[in-house]
């Protein structure tokens, strides 16, 4: 059985955390109860201790069946799940501070072991800026969050601060879970391509696309979850890293292709969903133009390097097979823009993206795709971006051992 820590904090949202105890315990997880002593103001000891046959923890000293009980419970822990996570926990993780058993055991934590955290405040608490800078400072660690929604507060304001539903923190920890116990991309090393470029026409102007990079991210956060070493080469986003991700940043096509050329020998997998400029300016200036006296009417663009193209034309070198996977973002005709990118492109798998509709392409969190190989295509249902690289890399797999098969 999964081995979950749920970490309980005192807001109101606290007795939600029963409802996530009991989401985990159907999806059969052995889940044992960390609260802070506020937590117990809002949902009592007998609640927890009736629901997981467990003494529920609350104190460095009283738990009178371990001497060391953060570090017991840390290292028992497969993941472990804040929920709801408070302004004051959020702060304590932020910069390390242990007064209690639950900031105690959250720095125990090794950092292989997955962390969920699920805020929920005060629609002000939340924005605050130092809130804001703590999730940005923890998220940095690779935790992941599941983020408060828009709401009627328990303050009675309306705002952002509402738990998030109870199911997207189950099948987030669930997902986080599966990384630990599914390795099969263990050994592996796997290149992803995120985000925009950006082709600077002078110092303070640049022509861009709107890619969040939250397709190439949820790529990447599978891949490690699954065991692979993963690095990342990213374009300009306001993402962070993935736990365990490595990340190469890059602004320009120029330095995304060097970025790319230099993983890719050491690589088993190369996935590209960056949207990279097909054009940049070819003489960028050096200073910013003046509206008045230059002439911003007519850029000379010239082509940029396909680096997909480059990755399917080198997937064979060095006696090693690689898979290429490559995007198409498309507004019509998916599959015939798609097949002829996996053609054209060397391509093992072209995921072909309708980024016509509002529910995906760029900057959704949804995602239209798809799957279309040499063999056939797999038309998926909207999905959300992590069931879609679920999908990707479930699909990736199977062309390993195809590709494989066929080297011996
Ligand atoms: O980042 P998000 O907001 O989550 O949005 C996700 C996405 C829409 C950007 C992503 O799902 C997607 O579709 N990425 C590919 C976007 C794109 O540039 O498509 P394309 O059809 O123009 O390019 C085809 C393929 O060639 C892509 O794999 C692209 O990475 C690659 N390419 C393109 C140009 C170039 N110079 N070098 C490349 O490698």
């Amino acid at each position: 059985m999964p081995r979950v820590l749920l970490v309980v904090c005192g807001g109101i949202a606290a007795y939600k955390a029963v409802e996530v105890l009991r989401g985990l315990q159907r999806a059969q997880c052995d889940v044992r109860v960390l609260c802070t002593r506020d937590a117990l103001e809002f949902v009592g000891a007998a609640t927890w201790e009736g629901l997981v046959h467990h003494r529920v923890s609350t104190s460095l000293y009283e738990d009178a069946h371990s001497t060391i009980p953060h570090i017991e419970l840390a290292t028992w822990a497969e993941a472990v799940l804040v929920v709801p996570a408070t302004a004051n926990i959020l702060a304590k993780m932020a910069c390390g501070l242990v007064d209690d058993l639950a900031s105690t055991a959250l720095l125990a934590v090794p950092k292989t072991t997955p962390v969920v955290v699920a805020p929920a405040m005060n629609t002000h608490m939340w924005l605050a800026d130092a809130t804001q800078r703590n999730v940005a400072t923890i998220a940095s660690r690779g935790v992941e969050f599941v983020l408060p929604v828009e709401g009627h507060l328990a303050c009675n304001e309306v705002g952002t601060g509402k738990l998030a539903p109870v199911e997207s923190i189950v099948e987030c920890t669930l997902r986080a879970l599966k990384g630990r116990t599914c390795q099969s991309l263990s050994g592996r090393h796997v290149l992803v391509t995120a985000g925009p470029t950006h082709e600077a026409i002078d110092p303070v102007r640049y022509l861009a696309n709107a890619s969040s990079g939250k397709m190439g991210y949820a790529i990447a956060r599978e891949a490690a979850l699954r065991g692979a070493r993963v690095t990342l080469v990213s374009g300009p986003v306001s993402l962070s890293e993935p736990r365990g991700v490595q990340r190469v940043s890059v602004v320009s096509a120029s330095q995304m292709r060097d970025a790319v050329m230099e993983a890719f020998p050491q690589c088993d997998v190369a996935i590209c969903a960056a949207a990279v400029a097909d054009y940049t300016p070819a003489n960028p200036a050096d200073h910013k133009l003046k509206k008045a006296s230059e002439h911003m009417d007519c850029i000379r663009l010239v082509e940029t390097t396909d680096i997909l193209a480059a990755l399917g034309a080198a997937k064979e070198e060095g006696g090693r097979r690689r898979v290429v996977v490559g995007f198409a973002a498309e507004t019509n005709d998916l599959v015939v823009h798609a097949q002829d990118k996996l053609a054209r492109k060397g391509c093992d798998l072209v995921v072909a993206n309708d980024v016509s509709r509002q529910d995906s392409g760029f900057g959704t969190d949804t995602n239209r795709v798809t799957l279309v190989a040499p063999n056939g295509v797999d038309e998926l249902p909207t999905l959300s971006k992590d069931e879609v690289a679920e999908r990707i890399l479930d699909r990736v797999e199977e062309l390993l051992a195809k590709a494989e098969g066929g080297m011996r």
